[in-house]
């Protein structure tokens, strides 16, 4: 409990201790308004009390006559105030859930976009994706519930405090009757918490298998093979519900339970005034009023603080997950000197082996590539090609050896500026569902270069796109409205909008036909000495002019040279070329 407080101490702020500041000073207020009826039900009677006593001394106070009239504009005064700050704490509530919502939801995209790509990768998307439009708002669902359960807890302290004042002996008394019921409850709450992680869990895998099946719906359907895909889902959602089910009833049950006890208590109040002190009607009625709100109050708080116990497994799961985005957050490199991209980048010795994994898939490899050359990466499938085109892009951090530019190693770089001077054509398409003009200015709309726009669209033959498209029709998520070769152009044509120093090109026209390859071939020639290029490819013709080709062979690089170099010495590259009819 307390650590929750605590967590949520961090994400509000000294603001949380202001809210509870006026909700108190409410119940207080509450509670001396109500304390005020004794003295009129008791008209000239009098009373023994404490609590009479201290309301006399308060008249004295403020130098007014205990006179019905007075008392009357007192408790009204009071109950004004309470309403004042009960809107002024309602107001400010509002704004501190809201605010608190979406700063977590910032901070979560945030952190995942400054964590480390190595660790992303390994992330489950659907996982990720539940946590921030589920569980932030089921963290702060309990934080209004705590915050509900904290008036609740005060405003009963209150009364237990009035009815103490008036009758210590019988609230001690009602105390120790109280306490079996505390114990049950805790038993119950423990039930609650691991409920709700099971929810949690529940929720995250249920949102994952269920992505993956939108992802893949295109070949589970023309396969038929959707059925064994649907039934995770429908398994993870029956196992949801089942948790759900668990949460909701222990929910219920408590509150329902908890009744016929407080009935008993007051019961027992009753008989003991009347059968044995004989006290005053009027006064017993007014205690049994203080404890009624007392026992409303506590019993309140049950539901609240279920409900919030029943969101501690999204808690749990949203803390681990922002201190393990934390720990794998990109080191600050802000302050480290710009790259100088006039020197070229080389890999000294470097060895990558992915996480998990025994083998290196970069073994102790050593390359140089000249600053504005143009060099090309061959060799069989899975022999490392896009692992190193990664690592040179920054996005892996080689598990030994050193990357570098000119004579700066890249942990020494400003990586913001060198990944800002990257320009990538990963070999999976990237597209947003976005029109086709934002998909290559990114959303930029300021000092766009439309010329330049238009020219790398009708480049990269993108103008018949252009003309079935409209202007601001969005291409579906991935870019379903395209065909997977104008998927690869579009990529290819935010590159050759976007300056960069460093062009990666990884299977960059795979799917494109020969014709257009030929022309972006072309495009990409004329780019040639202008930035420092590097080119994946299996098709050898594209590689044909590049400066040096890296033959790549297990990690390692095999052989390097020039197309005709490497043709003549008859290695892996000649046979491959061969394959290729060369
Ligand atoms: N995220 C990953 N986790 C574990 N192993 C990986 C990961 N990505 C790649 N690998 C492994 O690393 C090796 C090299 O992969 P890489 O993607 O660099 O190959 P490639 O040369 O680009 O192949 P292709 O021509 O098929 O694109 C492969 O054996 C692959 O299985
Ligand atoms: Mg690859």
């Amino acid at each position: 409990m307390i650590a929750y407080i605590k967590l949520f101490y961090d994400l509000v702020g000294p603001k949380l201790l202001v809210l509870l500041a006026v909700m108190q000073l409410a119940a207080i207020v509450e509670g001396f308004g109500i304390s005020l009826i004794l003295p009129i039900i008791q008209g000239d009677q009098g009373s023994e009390s404490r609590l009479a006593t201290i309301i006399d001394w308060g008249f004295d106070l403020i130098s007014l006559t205990p006179n019905l009239t007075n008392t009357l504009v007192v408790l009204v005064v009071f109950f004004a105030i309470r309403g004042a700050l009960l809107i002024a704490q309602s107001w400010y509530q509002s704004r501190v859930l809201a605010r608190n919502l979406t700063g977590m939801r910032v901070g979560f995209a945030t952190a995942i976009a400054s964590a480390e790509y190595e660790y992303l990768s390994r992330q489950d998307t659907g996982v990720l994706s539940n946590v921030m439009s589920v569980e932030i708002e089921r963290v702060n669902f309990a934080l209004s519930q705590l915050l509900g359960l904290m008036v609740a807890t005060t405003t009963a302290i209150v009364y237990i405090g009035i009815a103490l004042l008036i009758a210590p002996v019988v609230t001690i008394f009602l105390a120790v009757l109280v306490l079996p019921i505390a114990v049950i409850m805790l038993f119950l709450n423990r039930l609650t918490s691991r409920a709700s992680l099971q929810l949690t869990d529940g929720s995250n895998k249920q949102q994952s298998v269920f992505l993956e099946m939108l992802r893949n719906m295109k070949y589970l359907k023309s396969t038929g093979r959707s059925i064994p895909v649907v039934r995770r889902v429908v398994m993870e959602s029956r196992r949801v519900g089942d948790a759900y089910r668990r949460l909701s009833f222990l929910q219920g049950a408590t509150s329902y339970g908890l009744e016929p006890f407080i009935v008993l208590v007051l019961a027992s109040v009753i008989y003991f005034f009347t059968e044995v002190r004989g006290a005053n009607v009027l006064e017993i009625l007014f205690l049994l009023f203080v404890f009624r709100t007392a026992a409303v109050n506590l019993v309140a708080t049950q539901p609240a603080y279920r409900k919030f116990i029943s969101a501690t497994g999204s808690m749990r799961v949203y803390r681990e997950l922002r201190s393990k985005l934390e720990d794998n957050k990109e080191p600050d490199s802000s302050s480290n000197p710009v790259p100088d991209f006039t020197s070229g980048v080389s890999l000294k010795n470097v060895t990558y082996i992915y996480p998990g994994q025994d083998a290196p898939s970069v073994n102790n490899l050593s390359l140089s590539i000249p600053a504005k050359s143009t060099v090309a990466f061959v060799g069989p499938s899975g022999s490392g090609k896009s692992t190193t085109a990664n690592i040179l892009a920054s996005l892996l951090s080689p598990t030994s050896g050193e990357v570098l530019m000119g004579d700066q190693v890249y942990e020494d770089v400003n990586v913001e500026q060198l990944r800002e001077n990257v320009g990538y054509v990963t070999q999976e398409s990237v597209v947003f569902n976005a029109s086709l003009k934002d998909n290559i200015l990114l959303w930029q709309e300021e000092q766009i270069d439309q010329s330049r726009l238009d020219e790398v669209i009708a480049k990269t033959g993108l103008n018949k796109v252009r003309g079935t498209h409209q202007d601001d029709e969005t291409l579906g998520d991935g870019g379903t409205a395209l065909s997977g070769g104008e998927r690869q152009r579009l990529s290819i044509a935010r590159e050759l909008y976007w300056e960069s120093e460093l062009l990666i090109l990884d299977e960059a026209t795979s799917s494109v036909d020969s014709m257009l390859e030929k022309q972006i071939d072309e495009v990409i020639k004329n780019q040639r000495g202008t930035k420092t290029i590097i080119v994946i490819a299996h098709r050898l013709s594209t590689v044909r002019d590049a400066d040096v080709i890296f033959v790549f062979e297990d990690g390692k690089i095999a052989e390097s040279g020039s197309f005709e170099e490497l043709v003549k010495a008859g290695g892996l590259f000649s046979n491959m070329a061969k394959l290729q009819s060369f």
